[in-house]
């Protein structure tokens, strides 16, 4: 079966990806790492193990991981996904934060992927500071896993979070650069205006939540407050349909087929710049003189994905 590994920031999206994956046939997910991002660190280990919780799958090790980027503070994530990072709908039984594994993030991943030589996929759906400390910390790490699967940047220098950048590259550029250049392993990015372009209709999404499960209740109170502020978003891009932005990312690591085209260029990350820090930089031309290059999502199978999202709330 194939091993996961799991860091978010969630959010209600990386919600729907852990969901994704822990409804994917032959999946293990062998940890989910917590970062700052969507909400503060603390935040985010609460909404992942309520998320585990609704899956009844708690006994996957949770990890806390950094609170705020390489440089700088926390980047200010919005109203998008609620206060709380879930939607604000507060649950008074939520696990408490004593479930928490008392390892680090970055140690934990560090750890698992050295357990695993050679298995295990990294998926990370969220600013990517942890990334970014485990590689600085050991090397080899890169070598060692299977693959990498990151949502985030962009590639038409269109922002969701500052003028330019993407959210996960925005909230910490540093970081993003440092993955990019260092993780010399097969890497598949699924950026902002793919997920843009992939875009599910809102008639699947009543579909979707309208299951008769536990998990489909869970996600219907969680989503309600992005759907509306999607629906009545200014942004032309989230008014007709729904974007769950980390869900093609992990839907990549778990499915093979998933993928039907991508583009294959060098990537780094702008870090100055008056309007652009953050924004992801293509090398179309090989300018950079970089050998290692990402695969960029462009077409995916929307059915596939529609199966799986599906799934996940069975
Ligand atoms: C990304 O930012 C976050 O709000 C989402 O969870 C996703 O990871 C989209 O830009
Ligand atoms: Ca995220």
């Amino acid at each position: 079966s194939k091993k996961l590994l799991v860091d978010v920031d969630s959010g209600v999206d990386d919600a729907q990806a852990i969901m994704l994956a822990l409804g994917a046939p032959d999946v293990t997910v062998l940890g989910v790492t917590c970062v700052h991002g969507n909400t503060t660190v603390e935040n985010v280990c609460r909404n992942t193990l309520r998320v585990l919780k609704a899956c009844n799958q708690l006994e996957i090790p949770v990890f806390k991981g950094a609170d705020k980027p390489i440089l700088g503070n926390m980047l200010d994530p919005g109203h998008f996904h609620g206060q709380d990072g879930l939607g604000d709908a507060p649950d008074p039984n939520a696990p408490g934060l004593d479930l928490l594994q008392k390892e680090n993030a970055v140690s934990a991943m560090i750890r698992i992927v050295n357990e695993n030589p050679g298995e295990v996929s990294l998926v990370a759906t969220a600013p990517l500071t942890n990334l970014a400390l485990a590689v600085r910390m050991d090397p080899s790490l890169p070598s060692k896993l299977r693959g990498l699967y990151i949502m985030g940047g962009n590639t038409e220098s269109r922002g969701n979070s500052t003028v330019c950048a993407e959210f996960n590259f925005a909230a910490d550029p540093e970081a993003a650069y440092i993955v990019l250049n260092d993780y010399q392993c097969p890497t598949y990015l699924a950026c902002w205006e793919f997920t843009c372009y992939s875009k599910l209709p809102w008639e699947f999404c009543d579909t979707w939540l309208a299951q008769d499960s536990h998990k489909a209740r869970f996600m219907k109170q969680i989503f309600q407050h992005s759907i509306q502020m999607s629906k009545d978003s200014e942004q032309e891009e989230l008014v007709h349909g729904f974007i769950s932005c980390d869900s093609y990312a992990m839907a990549a690591a778990v499915d093979d087929q998933f993928i039907i085209e991508s583009d294959c260029y060098p990537v780094s990350v702008e870090l100055t710049g008056t309007h652009t820090r953050g924004m992801m930089v293509v090398d179309t031309m090989g300018l950079l003189k970089k050998t290692h290059k990402a695969f960029i999502m462009k077409k995916v199978d929307l059915e596939r994905f529609k199966q799986m999202m599906m799934a996940a709330l069975k």
